[in-house]
């Protein structure tokens, strides 16, 4: 798990989700009512970006098939696909920073797919 810088807190435009490369992974940052979260950019259903998505409130809606995430926890609110993770940010002296893990999605996300079939 590393702290990692993304960018000036000044950056983010408010109510408009950032997608950001950080090696390997990809993060989408949200600025909402001055306060800013941190989820996958992938999303958990197939590859589309979040950060290219509408947000709602606290909802990011997936520009492919409309999946919902909340993007305080990840955890998807509308469709039946798998949370994103949720990254944990701070920021210093006016610098985001992002709590990485690394590790594969799949590794952290909880597994709330549900079976539409009655
Ligand atoms: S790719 Fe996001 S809902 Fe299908």
């Amino acid at each position: 798990m590393t702290w990692k810088h993304i960018c000036a807190a000044t950056e983010l435009p408010e109510g408009e989700p950032v997608g950001f490369k950080i090696g390997d992974q990809r993060i989408a940052l949200y600025k909402i009512d001055d306060e800013i979260f941190a989820t996958d950019d992938v999303c958990s259903h197939a590859f589309a970006l979040l950060s290219t998505g509408f947000l709602e409130g606290h909802l990011v809606e997936c520009p492919l098939h409309g999946a919902m995430f909340d993007v305080r926890d990840g955890r998807c609110r509308s469709g039946a696909y798998k949370d994103v993770r949720a990254f944990k940010v701070e920021i210093r002296d006016r610098e985001v920073y992002v709590h990485l893990d690394g590790g594969p999605a799949s590794e952290d996300v909880r597994d709330n797919v549900t079976d539409a079939t009655p």
